[in-house]
């Protein structure tokens, strides 16, 4: 991406041109449609575990082709980290995937979202409800010690069609319980509960059949969802958002917003039908 920058003759250094230019620092494939990679952090960016941004490269008509990006990294993290599908003929992720380091991406430092902590009303537990690539918000939440402060008990359900796209989600979790900063916070209060629908696992099922059948909560040793004691966040396609929805309707739980905190929130992991 070196042809964003010209050359200021005088310095001999690089010119930024692009608008809202961020550096990548990092980039990880984890299967052939999923990747997370780093960027540098605008230094003036304040952002709320949970939100989103806008990002993207220039398009080949010279202008920013932007999509929105959940920030996965946690808003005390020196740099920018996010989790992204991609999607064969995407306009933007047909070329974002090829990203190195040393690359830059365009950042616009305008985060908004309704799966922050403002939007729920004081609970004993929160259940972060994710398919695919909808982990990515709550990367970000259950690396804030806020989310801990909060709550008594945390549980993450992630449900993907195949075991390796639960890969980002599983490292991630694991190296929580050794993180120096909230190693001792996260012990014994977050609750994993990966599966998936497609290929054999050691956990099958839906989030959505899992709640209604009663499965997780058998698991998990906890009692079904009360509108008194637990909240929701909730990210995955149109869908799987709609019917989820009506599970934690069914429980009793009320969606809230930012403007009128309640029981459970909800945001799209992408708009459309799937790829
Ligand atoms: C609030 C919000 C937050 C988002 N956060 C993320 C994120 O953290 N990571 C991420 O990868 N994407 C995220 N997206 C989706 C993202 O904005 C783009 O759609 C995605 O990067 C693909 O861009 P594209 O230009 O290549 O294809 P697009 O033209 O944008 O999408 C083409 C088609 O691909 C499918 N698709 C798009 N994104 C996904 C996805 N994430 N998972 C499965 N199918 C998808 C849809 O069917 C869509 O119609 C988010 C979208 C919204 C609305
Ligand atoms: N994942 C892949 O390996 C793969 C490969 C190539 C192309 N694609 C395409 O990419 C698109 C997105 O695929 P994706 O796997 O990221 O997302 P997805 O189709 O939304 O599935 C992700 C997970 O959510 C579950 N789910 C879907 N709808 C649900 C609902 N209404 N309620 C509860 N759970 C629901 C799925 O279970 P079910 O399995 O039961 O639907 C799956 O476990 C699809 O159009 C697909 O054809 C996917």
């Amino acid at each position: 991406m070196n042809d964003l920058n010209t050359v200021n003759e005088a310095t001999a250094k690089p010119v930024r041109t692009l608008p809202d230019a961020q550096t990548v620092t990092q980039v990880q494939h984890w299967t052939d449609r999923l990747f997370s990679f780093r960027v540098t952090r605008p230094q003036s960016l304040r952002f709320r575990s949970g939100e989103f941004v806008m990002i993207g490269l220039l398009g080949d008509n010279g202008k920013p082709l932007l999509r929105a990006y959940s920030i996965a990294s946690p808003s005390w993290d020196d740099e920018l980290e996010f989790y992204s599908i991609k999607v064969p003929d995407g306009p933007l992720t047909s070329k974002l995937q090829h990203i190195q380091p040393g690359d830059e991406i365009i950042l616009r430092p305008k985060p908004v979202g309704t799966l922050v902590h403002d939007a729920l009303l004081p609970g004993k537990r929160v259940w972060f409800l994710a398919t695919g690539t909808g982990i990515a918000p709550f990367a970000s939440l259950m690396r804030d010690p806020e989310t801990y402060e909060k709550f008594d008990q945390v549980i993450m359900m992630h449900t993907c069609r195949e075991q390796a796209e639960l890969d980002y989600g599983r490292e991630l979790v694991e190296s929580l319980q050794d993180d120096p900063l909230i190693g001792e916070m996260v012990a014994g209060k977050l609750l994993y509960y990966p599966t998936t629908t497609r290929e054999e696992s050691p956990k099958m099922g839906r989030i959505t059949d899992n709640l209604t059948s009663g499965k997780v909560f058998e698991d998990l040793g906890l009692p079904p969802m009360d509108p008194a004691t637990d909240r929701a966040m909730v990210c995955g396609s149109l869908a799987f958002n709609v019917d989820v929805k009506a599970v934690l309707e069914g429980f009793g739980l009320r969606e809230g917003a930012n403007s009128e905190p309640q029981e459970y929130v909800v945001e799209k992991a992408f708009v459309g039908d799937g790829i």
